[in-house]
């Protein structure tokens, strides 16, 4: 990922916590969340928590703890993530479940839970506290409706625009809301955390889209084959009726959707990732500071991602 526009001393702190998350746990348990959901990700999250923390005139070394708790909380997500959706493989890896099992699994995210309730109760923020605690709500619910939405052949795109905000707009949303909180401008906090909620909404979208072309770090196809509804499988439905019965009967396959209507579909989806990257913009813009062209820089590389 090309990051030449993100601030040298956000890069090198961020990258310190790899150190860090990796040195937390001296167990076992340690050994296997090393191998697997704390290993070879952007930490993409933190990096946005410092950058709009500088952007407030915050001082960067002083988010760190804050930044490990909210890579925690995303990576235990990604733990039960991986049981619920029966992975093999993340980012190139084995995934968790599949380097353990699925009991492991859960324990070691139930147990990445607990330390980010134990780092946050030290960090004495009751509001921080609350806003991690409704994040850790809103991901199960998340999950929950999108599981619950496989069975049901009445969801909404705007079901689907709810599912992408719980699951992934909520950490997104946290990352940016933290800064504004410790800033202590309460209308601030809010708009920042309007701003990361829409950012990751559009992530959520990309990774949709991401799907069907190739992310080089993931199965292509992988929603399809779990029979998981996403935002461009939902498109295609808009597009084809045909491919909503074939897609409920269990039976949708890459080979099935014609090229045309699946890059139709994929543009549709992509202009409502820009749009939620536009609207972003937009909030950050009022918001005053020095980091507009590094935070400008990495909302554009979350829409343009390769696909
Ligand atoms: C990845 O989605 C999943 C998430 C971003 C959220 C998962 C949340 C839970 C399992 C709820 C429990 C939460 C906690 C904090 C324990 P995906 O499957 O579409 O993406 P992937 O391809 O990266 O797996
Ligand atoms: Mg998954």
């Amino acid at each position: 990922m090309e990051l030449q526009f993100i601030p040298e001393d956000i890069l090198d702190t961020a990258k310190g916590l790899d150190c860090i998350l990796g040195e937390l746990h001296p167990t076992d348990i340690s050994e296997l969340l090393n191998s697997s959901v704390l290993a070879g990700g952007k930490r993409l999250r933190p990096m946005l928590l410092f950058l709009i923390a500088k952007h407030l005139g915050l001082k960067i070394d002083e988010l760190v703890p804050h930044a490990i708790c909210v890579e925690q909380i995303h990576a235990a997500s990604l733990a039960h993530d991986d049981v619920i959706d029966e992975a093999t493989t993340r980012r190139q890896r084995p995934s968790i479940n599949a380097l353990s099992s699925n009991k492991y699994a859960v324990l070691a995210g139930d147990y990445l839970l607990a330390d980010v309730i134990w780092r946050l109760a030290e960090l004495d923020n009751i509001e921080i506290l609350q806003e991690s605690s409704k994040v850790i709500k809103d991901l199960s619910l998340g999950e929950w409706i999108q599981l619950k939405s496989t069975e049901s052949q009445s969801v909404s795109f705007e079901d689907i625009l709810d599912v992408a905000e719980l699951k992934t707009g909520s950490v997104m949303g946290l990352c940016a809301a933290i800064p504004g909180i410790i800033h202590g401008d309460e209308k601030v906090a809010v708009a920042l955390r309007d701003f990361g909620r829409s950012v990751g909404i559009a992530f959520q979208l990309v990774d949709d889209v991401l799907d069907f072309s190739g992310d080089p770090q993931k199965e292509p196809f992988n929603d399809l084959k779990n029979g998981q509804l996403n935002a461009v499988i939902y498109k295609l439905f808009d597009l084809s009726a045909e491919l909503k019965d074939t897609f409920y009967q269990g039976k949708l396959t890459p080979e099935s959707i014609s090229s045309e209507l699946l890059e139709q579909a994929k543009n549709i989806v992509k202009d409502v990732a820009k749009e939620k990257i536009e609207y972003a913009k937009r909030i950050i813009t009022e918001i005053p500071g020095h980091q507009i062209a590094s935070i400008n820089g990495l909302l554009d590389l979350i829409v343009l991602r390769d696909y």
